[in-house]
């Protein structure tokens, strides 16, 4: 555990790109802890289970294999044997994985999944909860954020690139929608943890961000 490295932060924060990145820099693999989320989210639709029969949403969880394999650039992602890398991001799925997240039966499940992966060996996880809850001994810990105005344009021009037809008020208001709600529930939400680096994303290019957090993983190196 010690030998992962955080990055949490909200939606249009840049943190899926940076953590795949800042893995590339250090020669380690990533893991896209809301690529787990959704492929849940994705097995309770499909399975037509709802989320209040508890039983079955744990059951859904202990019989699901979750996978990623190397892509090209990023990783896909297996439910099964079934690449559903482009399903889980499908619109609907963006507040049903937040609404999923909530389920404690379902974070617990996660949560000891990605400690499985996390004590394999050096990793960049990235998340919502990855310095607070899932590895608070993490040695280096990133928080990644910026002006709600930046997050939604990159989302906006996120979901223009893969071909939806979207306004950027609808962007807005699903983007602000989902951070409070992944922000105000009880189990897990996302905040900085305490012994977190914050970053602001706002005015930083992409390579701005990456050295900086490269720069303090060799700075506290011993
Ligand atoms: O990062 P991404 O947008 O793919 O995450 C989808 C959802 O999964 C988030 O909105 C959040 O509710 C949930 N999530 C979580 N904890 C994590 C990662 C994601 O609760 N570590």
């Amino acid at each position: 555990m010690k030998y992962v490295i955080t990055i949490d932060g909200p939606t249009g924060s840049g943190k899926s790109t940076i953590s795949r990145l800042v893995a590339k820099r250090l020669n380690c693999p990533y893991l896209d802890t809301g690529a787990m989320y959704r492929v849940v989210a994705l097995a309770l639709k499909r399975g037509g289970i709802p989320l209040s029969d508890e039983p079955a949403v744990a059951n859904t969880c202990d019989n699901l294999d979750i996978r990623f394999v190397p892509g090209h650039d990023t990783n896909r992602v297996y439910m099964d044997d079934e690449d559903v890398s482009e399903p889980i991001r499908e619109p609907d799925m963006d507040l049903f994985a937040s609404d999923v997240s909530k389920l404690d039966v379902v974070r617990k499940a996660m949560t000891t999944l990605q400690r499985k992966i996390g004590a394999q060996g050096p990793l960049v996880a990235e998340g919502r909860d990855m310095g607070t809850v899932v590895f608070p001994e993490a040695r280096h810990k990133f928080y990644v954020d910026a002006s709600t105005e930046v997050r939604v344009e990159r989302r906006y021009q996120e979901r223009k690139n893969r071909g939806e037809f979207i306004s950027l008020k609808q962007v807005r208001e699903d983007l602000i929608k989902r951070d409070r709600q992944d922000m105000k529930r009880s189990l897990a939400p996302l905040k900085p943890s305490m012994d977190a680096v914050i970053i602001d994303t706002t005015d930083l290019s992409i390579d701005q961000v990456i050295e900086q957090i490269v720069g303090k993983i060799e700075q506290k190196r011993d």
